[in-house]
């Protein structure tokens, strides 16, 4: 280093250490202990906002009110279970319990090394805020405690409530998708299964849902998905994107909706109508008629812009929300029939396919599709844990519309994710590997010389004869695929959740054992010594641990495992709707 330049860094260091003592001094730190001192430095808004005093930027002409008038008859999604024997309720039980204990020992964990924090970290005992510090576990476990039964734990949580501040927070971006599904909807959501008993509940969810709001006042109300919210509460100028993704543009609707039909206030659904008005007049002239693209062009409002499709990452909660939404709205509003049978039916053709098994099962994975400049789709035959949502999806569409052909593809997209389990060494899926798709689903018959074709199609750069053997060994691929493309287990609940969602469709006792065939599998590979945390490599006997157990494991993983061994009525389907954090939603009677 120069020396000028050395006194100069020396200057600084001096000069961060003066404001960040000042910044102590002065009391402007929050109640949570930032993770990162830097996010935390004097000039950032470290006091309550008031959400609802922030002017508004671009009023609404007219607001789009709530559908009124009788819910219609909307077709029951739940199997009529008998009566259970004796020797399936104490296995049930045992399962229960187990599940139970799980839980509980993650909750301790989070409670003793990361109280008040987003996260735990399983390994190491340290903590990690990624979601704006406001205690994201503990918001998204609440409801799990209420139904879990856990009074202890849910009252000493509750009462911690009070001290999260959520119209301010550590992180200069807002992701409003993440902060919506994981803070608001575990808010909305213990609220309505507390029945409305805890009021805290709700005027939080109010206070951050104002906060949220203004992420939607643009020039054509459509929303900033990652939001300098500070330049929000200051007036500063505010537009539209011009790259989200779809996802995280259309999973804002349960929680928005159910917002204003709990506080009586129409502007929160005005906001996501307005975002779903979007998607209608666009479903037909995007590049695959039916489904949107992966990123889309919210300054432009174009829909071309991208040409990649999928129910994987970055689009999956989108899709899953058109048929949820037709729930809670009471089937008042036509509209998202319409948006999802345009998107089931294009995902049936170009989505969906058969991979190649060694037993030959008749089973669907859901794919990713790109079209090509020459106008031709080219199928990316991927599997991806975050897909494994689509069977529950596809099981509750095929109910809820009428659609009983839909029940068989739903059954078969969850047998994908099944066999992809119990394909590899731990019995846990991948976060993404590729298989073989065949092209007549017809004629699929296994052959190690197909998978091995397969296996080298995916490395042309390799000679065929020497390599292939060894690249299967290299890469521990188990027959049927072609590569890993992302080994690890991010103790993820989307194949669970698609297994929890048939069982209570089809009371078919076998995806119970199948459910506790990835319980123990999940559980022999990611405990740690007070919890479970991700892992590296699920083709690894016994996989290293990765430090990490993001704030779904307690709200939605160790939730559906807790609920399929629970009595059917628990959360029923036909009372309930599950937001894509799996917070459960009252829907109207
Ligand atoms: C898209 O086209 C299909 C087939 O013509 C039609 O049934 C559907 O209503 C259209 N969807 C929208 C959102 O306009
Ligand atoms: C029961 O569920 C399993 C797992 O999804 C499936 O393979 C089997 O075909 C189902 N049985 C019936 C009768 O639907």
């Amino acid at each position: 280093m120069q020396p000028l330049f050395r006194r100069f860094v020396l200057l600084c260091v001096i000069a961060a250490l003066g404001l960040l003592s000042l910044y102590h001094i002065a009391g402007w730190d929050s109640k949570l202990q930032p993770s990162r001192p830097s996010s935390s430095l004097p000039g950032r808004i470290k006091h309550s906002v008031k959400w609802k005093d922030v002017p508004v930027r671009y009023p609404v002409t007219s607001t789009i009110a709530l559908p009124s008038g009788t819910p219609s008859a909307i077709p029951r999604i739940q199997h009529e279970f008998g009566i259970e024997t004796d020797g399936n309720k104490q296995k049930r039980l045992k399962r229960l319990g187990a599940v139970k204990q799980v839980f509980l020992r993650s909750w301790m964990a989070y409670r003793e090394h990361a109280w008040l924090q987003d996260e735990v970290s399983p390994v190491s005992g340290g903590f990690k805020n990624q979601f704006g510090g406001r205690a994201a576990t503990l918001v998204d476990a609440l409801d799990t405690m209420a139904i879990m039964g856990l009074d202890k734990e849910f009252g000493q949580a509750l009462a911690a409530l009070k001290q999260i501040d959520f119209t301010t927070t550590e992180t200069s971006t807002v992701n409003v998708f993440e902060t919506t599904i994981r803070y608001l909807g575990g808010l909305l959501s213990t609220y309505d299964l507390t029945g409305g008993k805890h009021s805290i509940l709700l005027n939080k969810a109010t206070e951050l849902g104002d906060m949220l709001y203004v992420a939607f006042d643009t020039p054509h109300r459509l929303p900033i998905t990652r939001w300098d919210w500070e330049n929000g509460a200051l007036s500063g100028s505010q537009e539209a994107p011009v790259s989200v993704l779809s996802a995280e543009l259309g999973s804002l609707s349960l929680e928005f909706t159910r917002l204003s039909q709990l506080t009586g206030d129409d502007k929160y659904y005005d906001a996501v109508a307005r975002v779903s008005n979007q998607f209608e007049k666009h479903q037909n002239s995007t590049s695959i008629p039916g489904l949107w693209p992966v990123r889309i062009n919210l300054l432009a409002e174009s829909f071309t812009v991208d040409r990649t499709f999928s129910f994987g990452g970055m689009s999956d909660s989108l899709y899953e929300y058109f048929p949820k939404q037709h729930m809670l709205l009471g089937g008042l509003v036509p509209q998202y029939r319409k948006l999802y049978v345009g998107a089931i039916e294009a995902a049936k053709r170009v989505l969906f396919f058969r991979p190649l098994t060694p037993d030959n099962r008749d089973i669907l994975v859901s794919g990713t599709v790109r079209k090509n400049a020459a106008d031709h789709f080219k199928l990316q035959p991927e599997a991806q844990h975050l897909a494994c949502f689509a069977g529950g999806m596809v099981g509750i569409g095929a109910k809820i519309f009428d659609r009983p052909e839909d029940l068989d593809v739903a059954r078969r997209l969850v047998d994908g994710c099944i066999w992809a389990y119990e394909s590899m060494p731990s019995g846990i899926m991948p976060e993404s590997s590729s298989v073989i798709p065949c092209h007549d689903p017809e004629d699929c018959e296994w052959s190690r010389q197909k998978w091995y074709d397969g296996v080298m199609d995916q490395r042309p750069l390799h000679s065929y004869r020497d390599d292939v053997e060894k690249i299967v060994e290299e890469n521990n691929l188990a027959p049927g695929f072609t590569d890993i493309t992302d080994r690890r287990f991010l103790l993820r609940p989307e194949a669970i959740e698609s297994v929890f969602i048939m069982y209570r469709i089809t009371g078919n006792t076998t995806l119970l054992d199948n459910a506790w065939e990835m319980f123990q599998a999940i559980i022999a590979s990611t405990s740690t010594d007070i919890s479970n945390s991700a892992i590296a490599d699920v083709t690894d006997l016994e996989p290293e641990l990765i430090d990490e157990c993001e704030s779904f494991w307690m709200a939605e993983t160790l939730k559906y495992f807790y609920l399929i061994f629970s009595e059917p009525d628990v959360v029923s389907l036909d009372e309930w709707v599950f937001n894509t954090e799996a917070h459960p939603l009252r829907r109207p009677q």
